[in-house]
């Protein structure tokens, strides 16, 4: 996907007859809290919420679909996911986008994030295309029991073959094991019911500054001279040390997909940090030593939204 595209796309919304065949297999008997870190507009949230008397605690990168999950009466905070991090919760719902990372699947890197969200025994409800099974099933399998995997059912199955997998998190991680999908969604003999631990207390918390906050810092930083400098032959040298470490926060991520504005643009922002891995060779008193050094090679593209010039910040 390419990086326009990323902040409007990804929202693929549980069909509603999904999340209601979903909630038959979900009971709780005693007060408990419900994460959804890529939740969308709210709706499969919100459902579930009300099917199982629980609060539940929202996450979305998108303003607008955020604001339409404050609607829904859910507790929402607007950002990129993976800057938060949160502990207590009884259900994890993960329906992440379906996308490469950098390193991995995102679809692995957001249920190894939100994993620790839960409390022993809290239930995951995970839906990815059924294509990425194989991709996700080590780490399913050594950090979850009780795995069902099932498809979903037609007419829904042919937009994404998307698979829904239920779990609840081990105590300790066990040895990885095959996962296969056992049926359909519905079917009634794949009818097994999970039992959401008790969660007196959970929370989500941003893992650094309010993203809010960080974009009035972003857009006044000096960061960005050498963008309205085009023909100056010297950029301006490395940052003082306040600034250096917002630079570090936006390479890390901490703005990705944000949207903001310098002198009047509008220019979408991906970090990234790349370690790079150099072989070298050093002489000795006898002999010649092979050295590998690593280093961390911080980046920022700034995509102008208007006239689709993208710049790489290095
Ligand atoms: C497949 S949709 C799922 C929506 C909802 N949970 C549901 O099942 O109906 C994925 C959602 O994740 C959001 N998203 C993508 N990357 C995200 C991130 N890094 N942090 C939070 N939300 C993200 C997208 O904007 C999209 O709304």
């Amino acid at each position: 996907m390419r990086l326009a595209g990323r902040a409007k796309a990804g929202f693929y919304p549980t069909p509603p007859r999904v999340t209601q065949l979903i909630a038959q297999h979900l009971k709780a008997s005693q007060p408990t809290h419900l994460l959804d870190p890529c939740a969308g507009e709210g709706e499969a949230l919100a459902t579930l919420a009300l099917h199982l008397k629980a609060s539940a605690q929202a996450i979305e990168l998108s303003k607008e679909r955020a604001a339409r999950c404050r609607k829904q009466g859910l507790r929402t905070f607007q950002g990129d996911s993976l800057t938060y991090r949160g502990a207590g919760f009884g259900l994890l719902y993960l329906n992440p986008p379906y996308d490469d990372g950098f390193q991995e699947r995102l679809e692995l890197s957001f249920l190894k994030h939100w994993t620790p969200a839960l409390t022993a025994d809290g239930v995951l409800v995970f839906l990815i295309p059924e294509r990425i099974l194989p991709r996700v099933s080590e780490f399913l399998t050594a950090h979850y029991h009780s795995l069902l995997a099932l498809r979903f059912p037609q007419p829904e199955y042919r937009d994404f073959q998307q698979v829904v997998v239920f779990g609840c998190r081990r105590k300790e991680p066990a040895p990885p094991q095959p996962l296969e999908v056992e049926g359909v969604l519905g079917e009634a003999h794949t009818a097994r019911v999970y039992a959401l631990p008790p969660s007196p207390a959970a929370f989500v918390q941003p893992r650094g500054p309010e993203p809010e906050k960080m974009l009035e810092m972003v857009e006044q930083s000096p960061l960005w001279r050498h963008l309205y400098q085009r023909d100056s032959a010297h950029f301006q040298p490395l940052l003082p040390l306040k600034d250096a470490h917002l630079a570090l926060l936006i390479a890390g991520g901490l703005l990705n997909n944000e949207v903001i504005r310098l002198e009047g643009e509008p220019y979408l922002i991906q970090g990234q940090i790349q370690k790079q891995v150099q072989c070298l060779e050093e002489e000795r008193e006898n002999y010649t030593a092979q050295i590998e050094r690593e280093t961390f090679v911080m980046s920022i593209a700034a995509l102008n939204l208007w006239t689709g010039a993208l710049h790489t910040l290095k």
